[in-house]
């Protein structure tokens, strides 16, 4: 069995890789080809950019089974933001580091309120064009400082709820057994079934 993942992030390709193991199929990215042009995201929901994405490989590989995803970051004290803006909060070449602290910024200047989910929407098609769609949430709070090398993105400002480790201090196992995508993934290899 062939798996596209409709993504060009090496953090995310590994955690899709170890949470797809039970398929025993060779996981695969457009990094590979050299005729694929990333679709731009413009939709105003993580269901609609990932639909987006989905598209575009699925056009490109037909017969396949193509899974994309679309995750962000949403605080309660600054209306849902990042959200879908989570990948380029700080610009449109912004690198993790400069996204993490620009949330830290605008929370201490706007809210008291540091409650946050992260949210990952999956949309997929079968080889023979059916499409699924399932959703992941994982609540946590967003920390006052950065902690933890491991994962990417927001992780070093993330902690769980009922933890008081940051995503980037667990190790990719655990983070993997709670996580926002793992609960999407597993909804969506009950649907594969
Ligand atoms: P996407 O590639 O457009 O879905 O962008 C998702 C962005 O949300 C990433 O670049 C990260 O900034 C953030 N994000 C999504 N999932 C995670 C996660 O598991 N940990 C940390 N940040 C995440």
């Amino acid at each position: 069995m062939e798996v596209w993942i409709a993504t060009g992030n090496n953090g995310k390709l590994k955690e899709f890789r170890f949470l797809l193991r039970e398929l025993e199929s060779d996981v695969h990215s457009p990094n590979e080809l050299d005729y694929y042009t990333t679709p731009k995201e413009t939709g105003d929901s993580f269901e609609a950019n990932a639909r987006i994405k989905a598209k575009a490989l699925a056009a490109v590989k037909p017969g396949v089974w193509v899974i994309a995803d679309d995750s962000g970051l949403c605080c309660e004290g600054i209306n849902g933001l990042p959200g879908v803006h989570s990948a380029r909060y700080a610009g449109e070449k912004a690198r993790d580091t400069d996204n993490v602290a620009k949330l830290l910024k605008m929370l201490q200047m706007r809210t008291q309120n540091r409650k946050a989910h992260f949210e990952c929407c999956l949309v997929a098609y079968s080889p023979d064009g059916e499409e699924i769609v399932v959703t992941g949430k994982l609540e946590g709070e967003i920390a006052r400082k950065q902690s933890g090398t491991n994962g990417f993105g927001y992780d070093p400002v993330f902690v769980p709820s009922g933890m008081e480790k940051t995503l980037a201090e667990l190790e990719s196992q655990e983070k993997n057994k709670i996580s926002h995508r793992a609960l999407a993934i597993e909804k969506l290899l009950e649907k594969m079934k």
